[in-house]
């Protein structure tokens, strides 16, 4: 199993492919399945601002496109000095796949701090909850 300053580095390495002609802004992300697999992924912008796909996604997609849908970590990387947070949709889509993942967020230096996804998301709506309602 690779350990999360390689995950880190991974998410690093796949900032190199942002697309981000619009906002220069790079996000990397690698996420690690619980089998021990990677799986990255970038940012990809549209002239249609809104189709812009968020690297966080972009990695995950490509995980469960490819059949993997229990993780144990993802890892995402900006270019900035300050750790980046991730944007509202992405952290919902951290909860469809597990409330436990851990969320590593990694500045340009490669420093990181750590999440579980149900931290960054409170109260989430998820798909536990859609079952227990559905048991009622
Ligand atoms: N972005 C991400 O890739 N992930 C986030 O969690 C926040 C924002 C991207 C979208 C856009 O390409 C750029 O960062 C600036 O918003």
């Amino acid at each position: 199993m690779i350990s999360y300053e390689e995950l880190v580095q991974k998410a690093a390495e796949a900032k190199e492919m942002a697309y981000v002609p619009y906002s220069q802004f790079r996000v990397g992300a690698a996420i690690l399945t619980e089998d021990g697999q990677v799986f990255t992924g970038c940012n990809i912008e549209n002239a249609s601002y809104s189709l812009t796909n968020c690297g966080e996604r972009t990695a995950i997609f490509k995980a469960v496109s490819e059949g993997f849908r229990k993780f144990k970590a993802i890892a995402i990387s900006t270019d900035t000095e300050e750790i980046t947070s991730p944007c509202g949709p992405c952290r919902q889509v951290f909860i469809e796949f597990g409330e436990d993942i851990d969320v590593i967020l990694a500045n340009v230096s490669g420093e990181y701090k750590i999440y579980k996804a149900k931290e960054l998301l409170p109260l989430a709506f998820s798909p536990a909850k859609l079952e227990e309602e559905r048991k009622l």
